[in-house]
């Protein structure tokens, strides 16, 4: 089964055997790219990238992937836009897709936008982060990174540390690991920014999970541990976010004191959490998982435009 014309709103959109042929086609792309630069499979093809939220790597990589491709794209700057002037972005949408794209990669502020609009747009949807709520691509490239890292899936005890009450990444990466075997997920966070309720509930007798407060806690145990920032956009209260940023924080000298972690990896962009001095190590992947965005990226966008 392939995803051709499919709305990509959720990690749970994907199954198991999709996730194993884009990893495997997003190798073959990175090979082909790398020998022949740009391709010509999404030639006379069209993406169009609506963020209505900030973002470098998610829209980059996007861009960077269909040009690869072969494909051209357009990008909607909301901040030039009539958006500006009061225009609703449900109507914006509906313009954008009159024109024609192929495929509309969209980033919202606002929880399940994606799935409000897929059913008025003629094109497919790829969700590229909605509010806290999920960011299945970014799963696709997390994921994608650790088959590669590691060779598998299966088995494998994954720390995921931060805000995980508010990021929507821990969410969207929790769901695509219920696709695999025996794989135990560490939530590892204060108290007040542990993962929500209703995450818990989607992921529930498909993985195990344990919370845990503190990294020390588990360090020893994991394969993988994902850091990720505190959402500073979405706390309401700043001082509670003063409060936590304190909680944790992963430096070299800290890892030193601990056996040794075989991957370590970020969403990006970092702030405080993650020091620099981690770069030097070996098992720091977070550089290498924002570049197989890219290649994970054309993979999808290949498949869902059936080229
Ligand atoms: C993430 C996001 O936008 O949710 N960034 C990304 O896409 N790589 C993580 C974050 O902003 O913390």
């Amino acid at each position: 089964m392939s995803l051709k014309g499919k709305d990509i709103l959720s990690a749970f959109d994907f199954e198991r055997e999709d996730l194993e042929r884009l990893f495997k086609l997003a190798d073959q792309l990175r090979t082909e790219i790398s020998e022949r630069g740009v391709l010509d499979y999404a030639k006379g093809k069209i993406m169009l990238t609506a963020f209505f939220e900030p973002s470098t790597r998610t829209k980059l990589s996007f861009q960077f992937a269909m040009e690869k491709l072969g494909g051209r794209v357009i990008n909607f700057d909301v901040s030039t836009s009539s958006v500006l002037k009061g225009e609703s972005d449900v109507d914006t949408m509906k313009i954008l897709d009159g024109y024609d794209p192929d495929v509309i990669v969209i980033r919202q502020k606002i929880p399940f936008f994606p799935h409000r609009v897929k059913d008025i747009v003629k094109a497919p949807i790829i969700n590229a982060g909605d509010g806290p709520n999920e960011h299945p691509t970014q799963a696709l490239l997390d994921l994608y990174t650790i088959w590669r890292e590691l060779g598998k899936i299966d088995g494998l005890k994954i720390g995921i540390m931060g805000d995980l009450k508010y990021g929507r990444t821990p969410s969207s990466l929790s769901y695509m690991l219920t696709r695999f075997n025996n794989v135990t997920i560490y939530y590892i966070a204060p108290e007040q920014i542990q993962i929500r309720d209703e995450i818990l509930e989607k992921i529930e007798g498909k993985v195990k999970y344990v919370k845990v407060g503190r990294p020390e806690d588990v360090i020893e145990e994991l394969d993988v541990l994902y850091v990720t920032r505190l959402q500073k956009e979405r706390f309401s209260n700043p001082e509670e976010y003063e409060r936590l940023k304190g909680a944790y924080k992963i430096d070299k000298e800290f890892l030193s004191k601990f056996k040794h972690i075989p991957i370590i990896m970020h969403p990006l962009p970092r702030v405080w959490e993650l020091d620099p001095s981690v770069d030097e190590l070996p098992q720091a992947k977070y550089f290498e998982q924002a570049r197989n965005g890219m290649f994970a990226r054309a993979a999808l966008i290949k498949e869902v435009l059936g080229i």
